[in-house]
């Protein structure tokens, strides 16, 4: 799905549809250096070199990977990428950050309470004092209790392609991209709970955590399709 990935996204509209928010919360909490642990294809950690930061990238898949390098070079953009799991960051990468990012509801991706908080600690230990972890996920809330519904105007922006989930249940939310009628490609995620990923994240010693949705600071709980999360570590 990495040689697909792009086209879901469709980086200009994706890039239109943040307007800036990732570069304007880094700048405001003075971020220099940033690890973008979950790269994919490398869109934000592209952007924000660009924007001046000074990005490491890093994903768990090959693929991704190698479609991210690519990117880069396309984009004439400098970066070091390489290969770590969520669940053993410290032993792949020494250095310390301003900023860990895990954008485009990846940490989803994980299914068990041990695994966000092994993966919770790994990124807190990744963090200098006064760090931010920024971490979004589809807002679960609204799609458990309310049912799928999406504006098409956020992160995955493509428009030949029909995004919806074909199962929700409390334990697992599968989404469909369907390209054609014979080409789909399915992702299972956890579909947690703003309240149990925030707990998590106390949990792990971040001592504040605000939250927008859609990029906004105030929102109605069921009326954003994302939400993006900024834990502090003070
Ligand atoms: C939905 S994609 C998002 C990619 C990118 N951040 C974006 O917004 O376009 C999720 C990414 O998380 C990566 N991933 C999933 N589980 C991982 C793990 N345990 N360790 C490292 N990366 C992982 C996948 O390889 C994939 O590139």
């Amino acid at each position: 799905m990495s040689e697909r990935w792009d086209e879901i996204v469709n980086w200009e509209k994706r890039k239109e549809s943040e307007d800036g928010f990732f570069e304007t919360l880094l700048k405001d909490y003075g971020v220099i250096d940033v690890l973008d642990i979950a790269c994919g294809t490398g869109f934000h950690a592209i952007h924000l070199a660009k924007e001046g930061f000074n990005v490491k990238a890093t994903d768990g898949s090959d693929e991704m990977l190698a479609q991210a390098r690519a990117n880069a070079g396309e984009h004439n953009v400098e970066l070091e990428i390489g290969k770590a799991d969520w669940l053993t960051l410290t032993k792949n990468i020494d250095e310390r950050y301003d900023a860990v990012i895990c954008l485009g509801n990846a940490l989803t991706h994980l299914f068990y309470r041990e695994y966000y908080q092994r993966a919770i600690n790994e990124v807190y230990r990744l963090l200098h004092r006064g760090g931010i972890f920024v971490v979004d996920q589809r807002n679960y809330d609204a799609i458990l209790d309310k049912g799928y519904t999406s504006k098409h105007k956020y992160y995955y922006c493509g428009e030949e392609i029909e995004i919806h989930p074909v199962t929700i249940q409390d334990d697992l939310v599968k989404i469909e991209y369907k390209f054609s009628a014979i080409e789909k490609y399915y992702l299972s995620l956890h579909p947690i709970r703003r309240d149990i990923l925030t707990r998590y994240l106390f949990e792990a010693g971040f001592d504040e955590v605000r939250t927008y949705g859609d990029f906004e600071e105030e929102f109605e709980p069921y009326e954003p399709d994302f939400l993006i999360h900024v834990a502090e570590k003070k």
